[in-house]
């Protein structure tokens, strides 16, 4: 059997607008010190007709469990009917994981302001805890409603445009080959890896007018791998994120096109299929599926993302020296199961040698 599920109602639109339509009457807002500080936090629960409404500011990038208790305090002291979380994947999974510890049922609207993690459309959470990052999977996780509005996206510093922006190519890539893949999420993974491997460029340089569209990719992208899956490059990121503490989206960038050349022992025909469908022509498979590892390679330059895991600082002999717990780690990862060759500890060894950088 192939399920295809979204529970998220996805409304683009001003986020104070499409939040009074939704007419919530007590409103915890969600949100990091960024956009308390300038004023979006306030001025959305403003908008939002609300009778009464709290701010809860205080997330932090990757956000550890005691923070999110802290937040479920207040939660459960104001009883609101909706929140709503303002910010990136940190804000949106603060919130989740605060509704979840609350025991409450509040209706729970993700307004992202970065174009990647997909959280807004997803049934889980990553919280910190101790030294590890911990995902938390509950179906009550999924949000009642994604806004999506372009207006929040035109401070976005560079490096956040490029690290998310190689999230929305991994998820769309990852999930197009998944061994969970249908009709419908090939089509909006197709769709995704295509508008963002068009568009990034342009939002790099600062085109805020084509950041909308890198938007509705990322969270297509959130739907289409939320239910096919995703893959080697994924349970890697995840590995090497939790003992190297650099960006996702950073580690994806390195080892993308790598992950690319394995699976393409099995999957060449898919790879080649979406690399026409971006504009990578190649009348063989193997020359498209050559000219998508190439495109992803020139498109992280022009992103100024790391080719090798040296240059995005990590010490080639701390690599070394982590070499059995990586691959240990990569291993027990749930997206392994997914990805569409059999992952081996060989397979593993060798995707690290590659992107290790010499030293
Ligand atoms: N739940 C999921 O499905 C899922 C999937 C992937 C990643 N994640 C999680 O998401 C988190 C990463 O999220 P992220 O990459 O979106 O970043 P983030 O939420 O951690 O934010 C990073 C920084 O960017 C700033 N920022 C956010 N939006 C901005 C904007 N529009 N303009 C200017 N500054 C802005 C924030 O204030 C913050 O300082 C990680 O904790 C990761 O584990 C969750
Ligand atoms: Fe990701």
């Amino acid at each position: 059997m192939n399920e295809f599920y979204c529970a998220t109602r996805i409304l683009a639109g001003e986020a104070g607008q499409v939040l009074s339509s939704l007419k919530p009457k007590r409103l915890l807002v969600v949100t990091d010190p960024y956009f308390m500080e300038n004023g979006t936090a306030r001025r959305l629960a403003e908008a939002s007709g609300a009778e009464s409404w709290e701010l809860f500011s205080e997330v932090e990038p990757d956000p550890p469990v005691e923070l999110a208790a802290k937040g479920t305090a207040q939660l459960k002291a104001f009883v609101p009917d909706t929140v709503a979380a303002l910010g990136g994947g940190s804000a949106m999974d603060c919130a989740k994981a605060m509704v979840y510890f609350s025991g409450l049922q509040p209706r729970l609207i993700a307004i992202p302001t970065t174009s990647g993690s997909g959280s807004e459309v997803t049934d889980f959470a990553v919280l910190t805890h101790g030294k590890g990052k911990h995902p938390l999977v509950d179906d009550s996780l999924q949000p009642y409603a994604a806004v999506l509005d372009e207006n929040l996206l035109t401070q976005l510093p560079k490096t956040l445009i490029a690290d998310a922006g190689f999230d929305v190519l991994a998820h769309a890539l990852e999930a197009y080959v998944a061994a969970g893949a249908s009709e419908m999420t090939d089509a909006l993974a197709k769709e995704a890896f295509c508008i963002a491997f068009a568009h990034l460029p342009a939002s790099y340089g600062g085109a805020a007018a084509v950041r909308g569209r890198i938007h509705m990719a990322a969270t297509m992208a959130g739907v289409a791998f939320s239910n096919a899956g995703l893959g080697l490059c994924h349970a890697m990121s995840h590995a090497l994120g939790g003992m190297f503490h650099v960006p996702h989206g950073r580690l994806n960038a390195v080892l993308l096109p790598t992950v690319v050349g394995c699976n393409a022992l099995v999957v060449g025909d898919k790879y080649a299929r979406i690399a026409r469908s971006a504009g990578l022509c190649g009348a063989a498979d193997t020359v498209a599926v050559r000219n998508l590892k190439n495109g992803l390679c020139r498109l992280r330059r022009e992103l100024s993302l790391p080719e090798t895991l040296r240059q995005a600082g990590v010490d080639p002999r701390k690599l070394r020296g982590h070499g059995e717990a990586l691959v240990k780690a990569v291993l027990e990862d749930p997206c392994c199961k997914t990805n569409p060759l059999t992952v081996e500890d060989f397979m593993v060894r060798k995707v690290l040698e590659e992107v290790a950088g010499r030293g």
